[in-house]
């Protein structure tokens, strides 16, 4: 998904400028009902929701997470996304961050040769030409481009930029697109976002010399599905300018799905933003399973033919065959990254342990992850963003590796799923594998750390909803806790956590084995629905399988950890490092901060609530009005 200017402004602005309309004011009085928000001056609302932990720009919107690198020279980490083109911010911890222009500016524009309207996701080469970071990103010169419509041959190619200054300038090199096409005769649907990655195995398969670059172009074909395309960098070609096609690595059919139950949600009808690393236990290592994050469309939305609001947030691992001499990508376990609706577009890379990073935490080599929670619904919400003067954030970073779980071996593990039987133990016990992300450690860390204040709520046996004896006093906080169930026949249990509550707005968190959901209910969570367009209040909601568990004297049902971030409007919720859904909550009353046990239709054992408040600044290097 990529915000294209023009054809997103929100109805918002249009109305803020109309001289009919009351003049207007910055009267955010968060003790009574909100008025209709497009009535208020621009950026009177800059603070209301505006995260203080998370990864966004100074101003304006936030796209895609893309162009990420270690920059060998320093061992920082540049975190890049589309900003004006595409913007980008250096951090040694995963915890604060710095920008590399003043004010967000971007390190690349649209408006070259190759360029003309856009430049779309791309993702860097750390020692390219002349041992410089370098970029192969998706140059754009015709829109719309949506798998809806028919494509326009050359809209999308494939062109090369330089790192200058750190990193400060990305130059376009003076030569046309290194990938000017999608392959001859194929009818594709979408042809862009190329990602970068060098794969000891893949070098074997293909017989390439070592140290081979790669690069996967996300998209697909009319009439028969989406797909990621495979490239190979030419005879080592030290310029990056010949890239050889080497077929479809994989494709789906159109709009099929892993499995109809719904644990990795549709493939679409388009690819996007895919991601190719691989993965042990311990995180990044080029030699472990290949695993794949990818972006999939599949709604249509013919009013605004460059938009789609619906979207999946996928992952897939899996091995590899040969068919008629293309290698190609069968997967054996597929889940969602993120549930929520606006989480899309994730953007990983190799974090290596030598890097700034690494070297201050210890940890091994990682693969870090960015996603996008876009803030008005991929463009197709009205959102106040006049009055915000921002949109949209990153979610936190979190790590990847493959997270291994004993479990008894029933029906429920055998089931297809976001998980894979990885070996089956002779005492009835079997190891499944799955894709296990985690919060990386060090905003983990920061946040009990630089905690302002932290509380704990002792549990117990619960059976009816009510609020903590000490609940937050702000909006930013991070919470754990656990919830053991003794039965999961019991269709009516809800079990989990109230939080943003107050007599005037509630936001629940929950449980419920009779889907085997994750639910966040939004419908109560902000009074601004009631009066202003564009604050979706839909609830959020993803299938997590709590399997049963060998315990010392017998079994039971796996206790259900949560992670809960709310960081102003964002909100996360992690499961058993293995499960996430992120979205938004528009809180307005200021005295919507309770957090609280909810409970329907049943009992469960809480465990010890902890809640670490403040977070922290990510962004001590800004004129903040903070
Ligand atoms: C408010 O923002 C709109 C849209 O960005 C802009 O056109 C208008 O000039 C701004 N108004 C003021 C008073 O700055
Ligand atoms: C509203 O607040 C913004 C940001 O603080 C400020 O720039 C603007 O001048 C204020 N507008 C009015 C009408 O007071
Ligand atoms: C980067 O530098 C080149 C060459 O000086 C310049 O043409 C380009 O505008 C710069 N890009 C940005 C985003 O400032
Ligand atoms: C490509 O697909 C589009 C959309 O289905 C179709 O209109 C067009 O005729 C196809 N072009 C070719 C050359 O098959
Ligand atoms: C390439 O790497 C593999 C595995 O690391 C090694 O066994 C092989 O000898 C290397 N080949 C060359 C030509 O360097
Ligand atoms: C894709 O499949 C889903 C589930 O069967 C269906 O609801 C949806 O309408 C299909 N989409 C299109 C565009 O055919
Ligand atoms: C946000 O504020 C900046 C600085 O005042 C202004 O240049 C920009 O146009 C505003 N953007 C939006 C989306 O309101
Ligand atoms: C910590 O939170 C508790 C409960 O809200 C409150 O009583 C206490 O004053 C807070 N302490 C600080 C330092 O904010
Ligand atoms: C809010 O105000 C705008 C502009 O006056 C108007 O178009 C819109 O309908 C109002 N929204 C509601 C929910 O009343
Ligand atoms: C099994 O052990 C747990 C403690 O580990 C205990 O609470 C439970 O009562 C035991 N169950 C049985 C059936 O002995
Ligand atoms: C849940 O958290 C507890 C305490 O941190 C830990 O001992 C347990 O292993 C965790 N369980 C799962 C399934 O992650
Ligand atoms: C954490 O707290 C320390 C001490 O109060 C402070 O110096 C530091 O800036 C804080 N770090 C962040 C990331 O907020």
């Amino acid at each position: 998904m990529k915000i294209t200017g023009p054809i997103v402004l929100p109805a918002a602005a249009v109305l803020a400028t109309n001289p009919l309309l009351p003049r207007q004011s910055n009267v955010t009085d968060y003790n009574s009902a909100p008025p209709n928000l497009t009535t208020l001056g621009n950026a009177s609302l800059f603070e209301t929701w505006r995260p203080r932990a998370h990864f966004l720009p100074a101003y304006g919107s936030i796209g895609d997470p893309c162009m990420h690198y270690t920059d060998p020279s320093t061992g920082l980490f540049h975190v890049g996304y589309l900003h004006e083109g595409a913007s980008g911010a250096t951090t040694s911890d995963l915890v604060t961050y710095t920008d590399l222009n003043p004010n967000s500016e971007p390190f690349i524009r649209a408006g070259g040769i190759n360029d003309h309207v856009a430049v779309f996701d791309g993702s860097v080469i750390e020692k390219g030409i002349n041992g410089t970071p370098t970029l192969l990103y998706t140059s754009v010169n015709y829109l719309p481009i949506q798998w809806t419509i028919r494509y326009t041959k050359g809209s999308e190619t494939q062109s090369l930029a330089v790192a200058t200054d750190g990193g400060r300038n990305f130059t376009k090199l003076e030569h046309g697109p290194v990938i000017p096409s999608p392959p001859f005769a194929y009818n594709v649907t979408g042809f862009r976002d190329p990602y970068v990655f060098q794969n000891p195995n893949f070098d074997q398969m293909l017989e390439s010399s070592n140290g081979t670059w790669y690069t996967i172009i996300s998209g697909g074909i009319h009439g028969e599905g989406p797909s990621l395309f495979l490239y190979r960098q030419y005879e080592q070609d030290p310029y990056f300018e010949n890239w050889e096609f080497l077929g479809q690595w994989w494709s789906e059919e159109a709009n099929s799905t892993w499995t109809e139950a719904g644990w990795a949600g549709r493939w679409g009808f388009n690819f996007e933003v895919g991601n190719l690393f691989a993965l042990d236990s311990n995180g990044y290592n080029a030699e472990g399973e290949v695993f794949v994050t990818l972006g999939a469309e599949w709604s249509y939305k013919p009013i605004v033919p460059q938009v789609s609001d619906n979207r999946e947030m996928l992952w897939a691992a899996g091995s590899h065959k040969f068919v008629d001499g293309n290698l190609q990508f069968v997967p054996s376990m597929a889940g969602r990254l993120d549930a929520g609706r606006s989480a899309y577009a994730a953007a990983g890379k190799h974090l290596p342990a030598s890097s700034q990073a690494g070297q201050s935490s210890g940890a091994p080599d990682r693969f870090i992850s960015y996603l996008w929670l876009t803030g008005d619904f991929y463009g197709t919400l009205d959102f106040p963003t006049t009055q915000q003067n921002w949109s949209g954030s990153l979610l936190l970073p979190r790590e990847l590796s493959v997270g291994y779980i004993n479990v008894v071996d029933n029906a429920l593990a055998w089931e297809k799923g976001s998980w894979r039987v990885d070996s089956q133990n002779d005492n009835g016990i079997l190891t499944l594998a799955t894709l296990r992300q985690q919060i990386a450690r060090e905003p983990l860390a920061a946040f009990q750390q630089n905690a302002t204040n932290s509380t704990t709520q002792s549990g117990g046996s619960i059976s009816s909803s009510r609020t903590f004896d000490r609940s937050p006093r702000s909006k930013h906080y991070m919470m754990t806790a656990s919830i053991s169930f003794t039965t999961r026949t019991n269709d009516d249990l809800k079990a989990g956590f109230s939080i943003l509550s107050g007599p005037n707005e509630n936001t629940n968190i929950y449980y419920q084995f009779s889907n085997e959901s994750l639910i966040i209910d939004r419908s109560n969570s902000s009074a601004v629905s009631a009066t202003t367009s564009g604050i979706n209040t839909d609830n959020e909601s993803g299938k997590f399988r709590l399997f049963d568990v060998p315990t010392a004297n017998g079994t039971s049902i796996e206790t259900l950890n949560l992670t809960i971030v709310v960081d102003g409007g964002v909100v996360e919720v992690h499961a058993n490092d293995r499960f996430a859904v992120s979205t938004w909550v528009w809180s307005w009353y200021e005295d919507s901060t309770d957090v609280g046990f909810f409970v329907e239709g049943g009992e469960v054992e809480f465990g010890e609530v902890k809640i670490w408040e403040g977070l922290v600044d990510a962004w001590p290097g800004r004129n903040s009005t903070s």
